[in-house]
């Protein structure tokens, strides 16, 4: 249970040299922005919608499923803001618990962190993937499909078609020709999903050798995706059928009432993943008191008010049990009756935008997730070779490049919905233990200058606790099984290794560190 308090962090930030603060309030929130608008309104809208075979879909009424993980984020946002006000340094989540709940919730958060962060980014990469599929058609270009997904998104497309015949949409049928046509190797198709793979590898390049993490092209980036997505509204306002939310024999505006609404809100909860990651940047905030707060709130703000708008003009085009695939947004395009160059164009630029949102999703994640291992190993919770700097590059290179190879092997064969499934129920662990770390930190170190304080503490971060259990109790028990046997063997690797290795035992206990 040993803790490392704040004074502990700010003690070894000053031995080290911080970072350069130079970030304000508008750079957070871009920055929050970039990391969160992804794969999640690009692509799992789909099955929020229309559901799957473990759950029902919330249908037009995903709106209200966004609002209700956005409501259930806000009371997160305001324990993450209260944390990265008072405690700037990097690490996150991590380092909020090293300091409020001691050594072992940290190992369990930072392993938990992972699947925020790594896990998340195989959601996202084989989201791009898709996307990108998309785009290169719109230049006459196309991959054989047993090389653009995975084996059972192939298997469950192969049945789709063989059941619904010709009612399938184009991107399914596409899928499915994948099961047919792929080579065979030891009996078993061979079906990966190389888009995925060489966009993680490519990330994975350009972070060792030294991406210098300009907040101006992150704001361009920004930019660009919020402008292609207004873009969307826009368009989507001039073809909405009213008749698409109230069609009495599709099951009207919620047509799985409240069990819809819910389990869509926890799947879209992976679309606001991201806010958080602005508090990693706490290091580098001129005014961090003031200026965090902001960025994490208005971060959640801009993200909620666009995932509503787009959410409801898709499903205002299109009937909503047709937007089920892996891009209801150009889904949604190829339904709507308009001007058929007007669709198409936008199609194109909906395909870029996502490819761009997607593309700095997976750069903000691949970055970060290589930082929580290297503040995790300093601390020797982990190997010292994830705390190693490339010489030349001065990066954390083995970091990075080991995060590359886990994210980009999963994405050549994982299948999104059980990647996003899993990302949420262990980001929502994190959001978890930091609203929980807020009150224990009240109470054990309640002098602590705090600039900015959560209101009606204990009851708001019980709140944000109660929302974040409510949307784990969403996702299937399969999830649940898989996030049990990752946290067993995050168990089994603390008592073997970083227990016996942690330095801040052996800076308190210099003699017994290896008791
Ligand atoms: N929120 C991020 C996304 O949707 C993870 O891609």
């Amino acid at each position: 249970m040993a803790r490392k308090s704040v004074s502990d962090f700010e003690e070894d930030v000053r031995s080290h040299g911080g970072l350069k603060r130079t970030l304000g309030k508008w750079h957070l929130t871009a920055l929050g922005v970039g990391a969160t608008i992804g794969a999640g309104i690009f692509v799992t809208t789909g099955t929020a919608i229309v559901g799957d075979p473990l759950r029902p879909g919330a249908g037009p009424a995903i709106i209200f499923s966004f609002l209700l993980t956005a409501i259930a984020c806000g009371f997160a946002a305001l324990c993450y803001a209260e944390f990265a006000a008072m405690v700037p340094i990097s690490g996150s989540a991590y380092t909020y618990a090293y300091a409020a709940l001691g050594e072992f919730v940290a190992w369990i958060i930072g392993w938990d962190l992972i699947i925020e962060y790594a896990v998340g980014n195989i959601g996202v990469a084989i989201g791009w993937s898709g996307y990108f599929r998309e785009l290169i058609g719109h230049f006459g270009w196309s991959l054989p499909s047993w090389l653009a997904t995975d084996y059972r998104s192939a298997h469950a497309a192969f049945v789709q078609v063989g059941t619904a015949g010709s009612v399938v949409d184009v991107t399914t049928q596409y899928i499915a020709s994948a099961w047919a046509s792929a080579p065979h190797l030891f009996g078993l198709p061979l079906i990966i999903n190389l888009p995925a793979v060489a966009v993680v590898a490519l990330i994975t390049v350009v972070l060792v050798i030294g991406i210098k993490e300009s907040a101006d092209a992150n704001n361009a980036m920004v930019l660009l995706k919020v402008g292609i997505i207004l873009f969307f509204i826009a368009v989507g306002l001039f073809l909405i059928h009213p008749l698409n939310w109230t069609n009495p024999t599709t099951g009207g505006f919620a047509p799985n009432g409240i069990a819809g609404v819910s389990a869509a809100a926890a799947i879209i909860f992976f679309s606001y993943i991201g806010f958080d990651a602005v508090s990693t940047a706490a290091e580098e905030t001129r005014n961090p008191g003031k200026d965090m707060p902001f960025g994490i709130i208005m971060s959640l703000v801009v993200t909620t008010v666009l995932y509503i708008a787009i959410s409801f003009v898709m499903t205002g085009m299109a009937p909503w049990q047709q937007l089920g695939t892996a891009e209801p947004m150009i889904t949604a395009l190829r339904f709507a009756a308009g001007p058929p160059a007007l669709l198409n164009a936008s199609r194109f630029i909906v395909s870029l935008g996502a490819v761009i949102a997607m593309g700095s999703v997976l750069l903000v994640f691949q970055l970060g997730q290589p930082r929580i291992f290297f503040s995790m190993s300093r601390d020797g919770l982990l190997p010292p070779v994830l705390a190693k700097v490339h010489p030349r590059f001065k990066t954390p290179y083995v970091g990075t490049i080991l995060t590359g190879i886990f994210v980009a092997v999963f994405a050549a064969f994982a299948n999104i919905a059980e990647v996003v499934d899993l990302t949420n129920i262990g980001t929502l662990f994190a959001f978890v233990l930091v609203s929980a770390g807020v009150i224990v930190l009240r109470r054990t170190d309640p002098d602590r200058p705090r600039p900015f304080r959560v209101p009606w503490v204990p009851v708001t971060p019980l709140i944000s606790i109660a929302a974040c259990l409510y949307l784990m109790t969403q996702l299937p028990a399969i999830t649940w099984i898989r996030f049990i046997i990752w946290l067993a063997v995050g168990l089994v690797l603390y008592f073997t290794y970083g227990y016996a290795h942690s330095t801040l035992r052996h800076r308190r206990d210099p003699v017994g560190g290896n008791e």
